[in-house]
């Protein structure tokens, strides 16, 4: 079944004014907050950049998510509670504070009021409704660099591919093994628990738009590179339909993040599902677009990486039982990331480190990134 990968984040109109001003006047109001701007408006939430004062004299930014109305703060409940379970995990945006009362004002109440200190939520206390509270990641979406890349018809060096596939790689095992270390939790590595059995949280809204550009300092797993966090879990579920996607969980975000993947090396969306399949190494995949095969457009990206390509042929294979498992995901693209520009042979001059910091400054450092990203580029009018 072809499957467009539009998500829930359409730009649906101007926010209301009303929900704004609340947000505004909530920070506003603190001492150690200021209320900056709208930074996202999608199908059910509003979300928002405000600055906060720290005790050391620094400051830091919080992207602070709101729901558009009664009907959707189930959604943004859902997400909530999913990006707490997930509390801890490096590749997922650091929750820094939450609020998640069912109805009414529950500020007042002795169970309301433990919860916002327990989790050292208190800013968020006076807001109506669920709140979610994120560190602001200022490196902006990968939908941003994207749009940037094909502007400038940028091939990405491998190494940045394999980078970034090893941060969603991680994005997936924080999916299939949640942490559940809680709000403000310390970012550690993403682990596969041996002998554990993989939870099937499926993300739902797996796009470019959602998937921040972090910081290149976390974990010495990316060298030069900015490692990538996943936002947005308010289409997150478990419960999978199975008539209609036989691929829940685990498998469907590898699906999903591999899709994406081929989109940043094709500059354009690539349906796989409609594509036609080819038959490669004795199997069927969706990697057709990078294949050289018959029918396949593999010869249109003469410097792509033949491990890459192989690797995704395999998690987009049509038989399921032939896709990877997580664990040797991981594996492999540890061991092939890991290699340096000398690995790349005749191309090794794109990939050297100078090469990707010339990249990156083009595609990310340079860009500004305060601007609302893909695919809400609209200029918001107040109504
Ligand atoms: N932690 C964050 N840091 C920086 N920007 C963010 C963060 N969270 C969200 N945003 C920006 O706000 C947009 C909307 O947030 P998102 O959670 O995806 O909500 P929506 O449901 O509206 O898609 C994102 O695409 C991104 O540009
Ligand atoms: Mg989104």
């Amino acid at each position: 079944m072809a499957t467009l990968r539009v998500g829930a984040d359409l730009f649906l109109g101007a926010p209301n004014k009303k929900q704004v001003n609340e947000i505004r006047n909530h920070f506003n109001a603190l001492p150690d907050f200021a209320f900056e701007e709208i930074i996202g408006r999608g199908a059910y939430g509003l979300t928002f950049r405000v600055v906060e004062k720290l005790a050391n004299g620094k400051t830091r930014r919080l992207a602070v998510k709101r729901a558009l109305s009664k009907e959707s703060e189930s959604d943004l409940r859902r997400e909530i509670t999913w990006m707490t379970r997930l509390g801890g995990a490096a590749h997922i945006a650091r929750v820094l504070g939450t609020r998640n009362v069912t109805g009414g004002n529950m500020t007042n109440t002795r169970r309301g009021l433990a919860q916002l200190f327990r989790t050292r939520s208190r800013f968020l206390i006076g807001i109506e409704g669920p709140v979610l509270a994120l560190e602001y990641l200022e490196n902006g979406s990968l939908a941003g660099m994207y749009k940037r890349m094909c502007r400038a018809k940028t091939v990405l060096p491998n190494r940045i591919l394999w980078s970034f596939w090893v941060c969603l790689v991680r994005a997936c095992i924080a999916m299939a093994y949640p942490p559940d270390r809680g709000i403000n939790a310390t970012p550690r590595l993403e682990q596969i628990t041996a002998g554990a059995i993989p939870g099937t949280l499926e993300h739902g809204d797996l796009h470019r738009g959602n998937i921040m550009i972090g910081l290149t300092d976390d974990f010495g797993e990316h060298g030069p590179i900015p490692g990538l966090k996943l936002i947005d879990f308010g289409t997150a579920q478990t419960d999978v339909n199975t008539h209609t996607r036989a691929t829940p969980g685990t498998s469907w975000n590898i699906r999903e993040m591999s899709n994406m993947m081929l989109d940043i090396i094709a500059h354009r969306t690539v349906l796989i599902e409609t594509n036609n399949p080819v038959t490669y190494k004795g199997y069927e995949t969706g990697a057709s677009e990078i294949l050289d095969v018959p029918g396949g457009g593999g010869a249109n990206y003469p410097t792509l990486d033949e491990d890459f390509r192989d690797l995704m042929a395999r998690c987009l294979a049509r038989d399921q039982n032939l896709r990877p498992s997580l664990p040797a995901i991981l594996t492999e693209s540890l061991a092939r990331a890991g290699k340096g520009a000398a690995s790349y042979g005749a191309n090794q001059a794109l990939e050297t480190d100078e090469a990707i910091r010339d990249v990156l400054k083009n595609l990310i450092y340079d860009a500004s990134t305060t601007l609302p990203s893909d695919p809400i580029e609209i200029g918001w009018v107040l109504v």
